[in-house]
């Protein structure tokens, strides 16, 4: 097995279940986090929070090219593995996952996996490819390394909805948390895709958090949902969003519409927004 600093790096299935049966043995509990690299102190956070619910911590670090469109920037997302392995020894973990796509994805492979309802709407409009391959990827994730415990980011809300869903339908019985988005000092939510971003563009990325926390408030004043999103798609354009996917209030738990269009119980507000090529997504929880 490799190694990158302190931390040991399994490239394949059988090397890292070798190293998970041996924490087994030893009697450890396992932790997950599933990550595609390019970590920033948001994927840090749930590394140390699996590190406080289970004895030891996988982060797996994989591309994964099946959650990717054609037209999506597969090729230019951020790779930065020796770093990763770096930041992620420093965080707790006690191994780094890094398939090749090829361990990942044998060339016969032909299983598909469907969420359905979860993964419809919102991103799964805006990107329909996407929740098809996450699901099949986090699934494979979950059976290669068998955690207690996987722990992903609301910052990706209906992502983690897709993987509740999908982990109760497989009986797959690892419990599945999900952490508070980290914002930094101007409420952004952290992304690997915010390294995209211009000077100007960061400035404008920054009125999100705080159009959407608006917007939360006002479903609490009993306000149209309807009203509430089509201000708050407003107002991100006018803070120089060059164009937005949706702004949504939704059920909290399960990212259906609010019947009668007023807000009756826990809410979050989500958007997605363009600044020039890049996409930037976040969510905050109302009422
Ligand atoms: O949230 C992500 O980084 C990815 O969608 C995940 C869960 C690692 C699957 O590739």
């Amino acid at each position: 097995m490799a190694s990158h600093t302190a931390l040991p790096v399994a490239r394949t299935i059988a090397d890292l279940r070798l190293t998970v049966s041996d924490w087994r043995r030893q009697g450890f509990t396992v932790g997950f986090v599933p990550t595609m690299g390019a970590l920033h102190d948001g994927h840090l956070a749930l590394v140390q929070e699996a590190g406080l619910r289970a004895d030891r911590v996988v982060a797996s670090v994989f591309v994964n090219p099946t959650q990717f469109a054609a037209h999506e920037d597969l090729d230019a997302y951020p790779r930065q593995e020796t770093r990763d392995a770096e930041l992620l020894a420093g965080a707790g973990c006690a191994l780094m996952y890094a398939p090749s796509v090829e361990e990942m994805y044998p060339a016969d492979a032909t299983t598909t996996v469907s969420v359905g309802a979860p993964a419809e709407g919102l991103e799964g409009v805006a990107r329909p490819e996407m929740f098809g391959g996450v699901a099949l990827v986090v699934a494979k994730l979950l059976n290669q390394v068998r955690p207690d415990v996987a722990v992903f980011g609301e910052k990706d809300y209906q992502q983690l909805m897709v993987v509740r869903r999908l982990a109760i339908d497989l009986d797959i019985p690892t419990e599945i948390v999900g952490m508070p988005t980290v914002r930094d000092g101007h409420g952004l939510a952290l992304s690997s895709r915010n390294a995209y971003l211009t000077g100007e563009e960061q400035t404008i990325a920054r009125r999100l958090n705080g159009v959407l926390a608006e917007a939360a408030a006002r479903t609490m004043t009993g306000r149209a949902v309807g009203d509430v999103e089509r201000e708050a798609q407003e107002a991100l354009l006018n803070a120089g969003f060059s164009h937005v996917d949706y702004v949504a209030v939704r059920k909290s738990e399960n990212l259906r519409p609010f019947e009668g269009g007023i807000v009756d119980g826990p809410a979050r507000v989500l958007a997605a927004a363009w600044l020039g090529r890049t996409r930037l997504i976040d969510n905050m929880a109302a009422g």
